[in-house]
């Protein structure tokens, strides 16, 4: 089936691929430019984003807000979505089963967006979508080709909040991402 954005969403909202469909309160499809150059992909909603259906509300997501505004990135240019469409219960990490189950929309959403520069955000992400052995300590900021777009990952900014002593390498590693997006849209 070909998918615009619109139908793809309403197939996320309906979605009972997994329990997760039975738990949740709204599906967080993803938000943002549909064209944009540069895409940001999380882990999972928590309490703010399963209420409002809104990835990165919470806590982490007006820390990120920062960083992008820090780097001079407009979150409206980009587009932010997540590994899992659900939140798995007391924001517990995602099962192999739900991530299977779901990562076919953020396929189908990489398709539609092509963006060029696509960030991880945290571990889970970098281990789905770079490589499963992927060590966010030591290989954040490093950058990967994969399937024509550049990528990398950063730490997830709930870990900035948890160690904040962390955040200096995350703005150097956001700086890196400005460049990369001004090197590959230019
Ligand atoms: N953490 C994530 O990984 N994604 C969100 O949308 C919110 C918090």
């Amino acid at each position: 089936m070909e998918y615009t954005m619109e139908t793809l969403a309403q197939a996320c909202a309906e979605c009972q691929k997994c329990a997760l469909g039975a738990t949740r309160t709204k599906s967080v499809f993803g938000t943002g430019n549909p064209h944009a150059d540069l895409m940001f992909v999380g882990e999972a909603p928590g309490e703010q984003e399963d209420l409002s259906g809104i990835p990165f509300v919470g806590r982490a997501g007006q820390l990120l807000d920062k960083f992008l505004y820090a780097v001079d990135i407009d979150r409206k240019d980009v587009y932010i979505a997540n590994i899992l469409k659900c939140r798995p219960p007391k924001n517990r990490d995602p099962l192999p089963e739900e991530e299977d189950a779901c990562i076919g929309y953020l396929r189908e959403q990489v398709r539609l967006i092509r963006p060029k520069v696509i960030v991880c955000l945290g571990r889970i992400a970098a281990m789905r979508l770079i490589k499963p052995d992927f060590k966010i300590t030591k290989e954040h900021g490093t950058w990967f080709e994969k399937g024509g777009f550049a990528m990398t990952a950063v730490y997830h900014p709930a870990a900035l909040l948890r160690d904040p002593r962390k955040k200096e390498e995350m703005l150097e590693d956001m700086k890196a991402i400005r460049q990369k997006l001004y090197e590959t849209a230019n």
